[in-house]
């Protein structure tokens, strides 16, 4: 190699690093974060997942003096038609790059509507502590006010903060920054719509920096038994949704579709309505569905042999996870045993 080449080589090198600034990867999916609408007030009914990463990158100069940016287009979706293929596409990319030294943490650009699934999944199979943190927006692009810009900002500098490490895959939009296993979307359209029910935000970001005031007490990540690595596809969990006057219909039309387990949302504490519903879940179980009771209410924990005796039923509980994060679990779960027992454990620790 000439001199001169190796000279060129290594201020490439110098300049791709920038003197101490976090490497960071943002790595899109889709969203109205990458939204477009007819004209700057059309904040609803706009186009979701239209603008590519280097358009979404290229509208924050700002990225270049808070961290040394790449972006990579892994998918181009609206999140309400995200499945297990893309699910599994996005953990092991993610994963082949926090494997890597001259990466330090990565942002995932989401469609809003299923942030909060996507991010809880991460947080059961990414095996590094270095932080990944998922970010949306509200507003789609070419709107005025969009919050994507500044919530894409927020999130670089979150990913490449000391303070992020460690603490599982993180949610952060509007200045708010929520763990990965309790954040749900709250609000249909405002830019506040991200929350952490009762159990509150980790923290915020303010002024460019983050601040955290508390983390989760539940294993994740790099302590995560869960591994998709050596998997194309993910057994099927299906949820049945409680209220009054419920039947068994749908409970019969998951088994005989072929679901390998079911969250029941059910009333209050994870009630079951009888004599619909719980024979239907009973049969279900005897030909080897796992059923696990959560409850559509959004907070607080489902009790054990509270409003249905488990242990005589041989149901598992969701402890405080909604119906869509239990049924994630259970998903990974049933990639490792089909043992309730085992499985009621790994509900009591993720
Ligand atoms: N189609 C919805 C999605 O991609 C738009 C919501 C959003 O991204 O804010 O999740």
């Amino acid at each position: 190699m000439s001199v001169l080449f190796a000279l060129l080589v290594s201020l490439d090198a110098a300049n791709a690093r920038g003197p101490g600034l976090p490497n960071v990867m943002v790595l899109a999916t889709g969203g109205t974060i990458a939204g477009t609408g007819s004209s700057s007030t059309t904040v609803v009914g706009y186009t979701a997942a239209t603008v590519g990463i280097d358009t979404l990158l290229n509208a924050v100069p700002e990225l270049k003096t808070v961290a040394n940016v790449k972006g990579e287009q892994v998918f181009q979706i609206a999140s309400e038609n995200m499945n297990n293929d893309y699910w599994l596409k996005l953990a092991k990319r993610v994963n082949t790059l926090l494997a890597q030294d001259d990466v330090d943490g990565i942002v995932i650009t989401h469609g809003t509507d299923t942030i909060e699934e996507t991010s809880y999944f991460l947080d059961l199979v990414v095996k590094s502590k270095k932080p990944v943190v998922i970010v949306g927006a509200m507003r789609p692009s070419t709107a005025i006010s969009a919050d994507g810009p500044i919530n894409l900002f927020n999130a670089v500098i979150l990913a490449g903060s000391e303070e992020a490490v460690g603490k599982g895959v993180l949610v952060a939009l509007n200045d708010q920054i929520n763990a990965a296993r309790e954040v749900t979307k709250n609000n249909t359209s405002t830019a506040d719509t991200f929350r952490t029910p009762e159990l509150g935000f980790l923290g915020y970001m303010q002024g460019n920096k983050p601040y955290f005031y508390r983390q989760s007490t539940r294993r994740h990540t790099a302590d995560s038994e869960f591994d998709v690595s050596n998997l194309d596809t993910l057994p099927q969990v299906d949820i049945v949704y409680g209220y009054a006057n419920m039947n068994r219909v749908a409970v019969d039309a998951f088994v005989a579709a072929g679901a390998k387990g079911i969250v029941h949302a059910g009333v209050g504490d994870g009630s079951l309505a009888r004599p619909a519903v719980e024979p239907a879940l009973d049969e279900a179980r005897k030909k080897g569905v796992v059923i696990v009771r959560s409850s559509r209410v959004g907070n607080g924990i489902v009790a054990r042999n509270g409003e249905a005796k488990d242990d005589e039923h041989d149901f598992v509980v969701s402890d405080t996870l909604n119906p869509q994060k239990a049924r994630i679990l259970l998903m990974l779960a049933l990639t490792k045993t089909s043992d309730t027992k085992e499985i009621q454990r790994m509900f009591y620790t993720y």
